[in-house]
């Protein structure tokens, strides 16, 4: 049985104030779900998050990483970095860095291979355009951001990464996948990771997800916890999700 896991993505959203309030807010509301929940707040407050976050049992993670190790690469933040203020999990390839800083699946999955190589594990993000859904491509855009992380990743490796499948479409927008067509989707990642050696690979959903939706998606087959971004920044509604993950 695998262990819903429900991930925040504050995006770059938030301030020291904001996150003393919201911190304890969460780990008071979330207590103890039966469930794993992580938030992934902007790199600056990874440290301030992390000391609020110690001992609670909720998970710090950050929202993207350098693919290299170190060195001349101004700007960049290394996922030796990360591990070293204790980052359990790294989002990589959320479509907003696809799309607005040019990042392709070859990039993303060298990103994935270098958060496995820091001993954290990566949230890799998967999916299609409204243009693309409309076409009827949704499962051939999947299934080409799935082979690009297994073109560089083994079975094994696999096992250690975290999916998330994000309509385009869905994020921000206020429009959910319906449960249905969210399972399409994650049966299909899931049959590909069965391929590959890792069954279990947990297949997060991400796109609009709210109190009054994640229930019914969660309840779907191969939907193992979500990846939320605007509801994660108000506490009722964040720990309302992580508890419809139990
Ligand atoms: P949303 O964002 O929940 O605000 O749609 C999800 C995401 O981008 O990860």
């Amino acid at each position: 049985m695998r262990r819903k896991l429900v991930v925040a993505n504050w995006k770059m959203h938030g301030s020291k104030a904001a996150i003393e309030a919201l911190i304890p807010a969460i780990i008071e509301g979330v207590g103890q779900v039966a469930a794993d929940v992580a938030i992934c707040p902007p790199f600056v407050y990874l440290e301030v998050a992390g000391q609020r976050l110690q001992g609670s049992g909720v998970a710090l993670g950050a929202q993207n990483v350098s693919a290299e190790k170190s060195g001349a690469f101004t700007g960049e933040v290394a996922g030796d970095m990360l591990r070293d203020l204790d980052c359990r999990y790294v989002i990589v390839g959320h479509s907003e860095r696809r799309a607005l800083y040019g990042e392709d699946d070859t990039l993303v999955a060298r990103k994935a291979a270098e958060v496995l190589n820091c001993d954290m594990v990566p949230i890799v993000c998967v999916g299609e355009s409204l243009a693309e859904r409309d076409a009827g491509a949704t499962l051939s855009v999947i299934g080409r951001q799935v082979e690009a992380l297994l073109s560089v990743l083994d079975g094994t490796q696999l096992a250690h990464c975290v999916i998330a499948y994000e309509p385009v479409w869905a994020i921000g927008s206020g429009l959910t996948a319906t449960p249905g067509q969210a399972q399409e989707v994650h049966a299909f990642i899931r049959r590909r990771c069965i391929q590959a050696g890792a069954p279990d690979v947990r297949i997060l959903y991400g796109g609009s997800v709210k109190a009054d939706n994640a229930a019914e998606l969660f309840a779907e087959p191969d939907i193992d916890g979500g990846l939320i971004g605007g509801a994660s920044l108000k506490a009722d509604e964040f720990t309302a999700i992580c508890r419809a993950a139990e």
